[in-house]
């Protein structure tokens, strides 16, 4: 996929490694590609929207419920515009709610409504990932025909050492232009 011009909504889950997100919007902006975020409530315990604002140039939407400043239904308008959709970092229970169809907040819902390209980077300790619980979800997502780029073995922000290291941003940049 050509990079440039391309509508890019980038899910921005409750990880330690939801600050790796800022490289990625950065080297995606310098790509010429227009980066819209959505960034769970978790993942603003992690990063600001005020940082994500910053570095993609554009508003960073957060609340389904927000009252917009002209009309329009967010989830819909974001899932509509996206040519790709990429959750970075994915947590175990983005995925678990991806897999069950719900919709309870922005990023979930404008997943549900999109027929973009999906490509969800999943981060987590060794045996959040490991559970049989994430992988039969992993598992659902990828007969859904969504995209993943696995964690690396390596040692995680917890202290373990195993897999659920997060992608390194390269491979995040190179998977996405490699999407068809
Ligand atoms: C310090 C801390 C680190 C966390 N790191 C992760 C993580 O790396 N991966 C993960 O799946 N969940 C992690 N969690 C748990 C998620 O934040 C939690 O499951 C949350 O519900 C995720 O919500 P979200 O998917 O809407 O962002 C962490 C929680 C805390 C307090």
């Amino acid at each position: 996929m050509v990079i440039e011009n391309k509508n890019i909504i980038l899910g921005i889950c409750g990880c330690i490694a939801a600050y790796k997100s800022c490289d990625i919007i950065r080297q995606l902006v310098k790509l010429k590609a227009n980066v819209e975020c959505i960034l769970t409530k978790s993942g603003s315990q992690f990063i600001t929207l005020f940082t994500l604002q910053t570095l993609s140039k554009n508003k960073v939407y957060q609340d389904m419920f927000e009252i917009p400043d002209e009309w329009e239904i967010k989830h819909i308008s974001l899932a509509k515009k996206a040519d790709v959709i990429v959750i970075v970092p994915a947590t175990a229970d983005i995925i678990a709610r991806l897999a069950y169809g719900r919709a309870d907040d922005l990023l979930s819902c404008t997943v549900l409504a999109s027929k973009a390209d999906i490509l969800i980077c999943p981060a987590m300790n060794t045996n959040m990932f490991n559970h049989q619980a994430t992988q039969t979800n992993i598992k659902t997502l990828k007969d859904y025909g969504y995209n993943f780029i696995m964690p690396e073995k390596g040692e995680l922000a917890c202290g373990d050492y195993g897999d659920g290291r997060l992608a390194p941003v390269e491979v995040v940049i190179s998977s996405i232009i490699n999407l068809k």
